[in-house]
């Protein structure tokens, strides 16, 4: 697909078809393309929880919702999904790694950040993910687990403390679903957030 295609047609999907699963090979190649995102010092410090099996979901959707939630209509399309990465960062990674001789940020100090490259990064290959699911006819949507479930979340899937999921990728075949409200809000233009020379310019 023309990239021009693949930016254009990439939204967050809600809705699944439950009687398409995605091969394993597919899974492989978005997380083929996730290795290829860029990070800070080459600290490439994220993780990937695939859950692809029933029982896995299943006990996901339940140690990260609350009972009552299903009814909700997005969650419902979305539990639908055949495949779930859970998208996870380790801040320890850069910070030993920018305390290498090349960088020599030894004292280790987070105040040296001027934000957290480790969400940044496993972000951008969170973007890999999704933008080579739409290559692949494939549809995706990017959500968080709520902070109360993230200790359960790891004890449940053996996640060690040093990595922090950063949001959950749903991986599956478009089903029709309800655009997000969000949506209303309309996309701010370029002209409104490009700034040219200094800021106000307009763009
Ligand atoms: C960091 C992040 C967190 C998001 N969390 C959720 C979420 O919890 N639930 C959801 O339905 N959509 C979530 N979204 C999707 C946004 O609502 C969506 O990207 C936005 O409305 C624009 O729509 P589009 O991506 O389809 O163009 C999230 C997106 C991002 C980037």
């Amino acid at each position: 697909m023309d990239f021009a295609d693949v930016v254009r047609r990439r939204r967050m999907v809600r809705n699944y078809d439950p009687d398409r699963p995605v091969s394993s090979e597919l899974v492989d190649k978005l997380l083929e393309y996730a290795i290829r995102a860029p990070s800070a010092g080459f600290s490439q410090g994220w993780g990937f929880l695939v859950l692809d099996g029933q029982a896995d979901r299943d006990r996901f959707w339940e140690i990260t919702t609350e009972p009552g939630d299903a009814a909700d209509s997005w969650l419902h399309g979305l539990r639908r999904a055949p495949v779930l990465i859970v998208a996870l960062s380790n801040k320890q990674i850069y910070l030993d790694r920018y305390a290498a001789a090349d960088k020599g940020w030894t004292d280790k100090d987070e105040a040296r950040w001027p934000v957290p490259y480790w969400d940044i990064d496993t972000g951008f290959a969170s973007l890999m993910m999704m933008l080579g699911a739409v290559d692949e006819g494939l549809a995706t949507c990017f959500f968080g687990i709520p902070p109360e479930f993230t200790a359960t979340f790891r004890a449940t899937f053996d996640v060690p403390d040093a990595y922090t999921p950063i949001g959950v990728l749903s991986v599956g075949y478009a089903a029709p679903d309800r655009p997000s409200p969000s949506l209303k809000r309309g996309r701010r233009q370029v002209s409104e957030v490009v700034h040219r020379g200094r800021w106000g310019s307009g763009g």
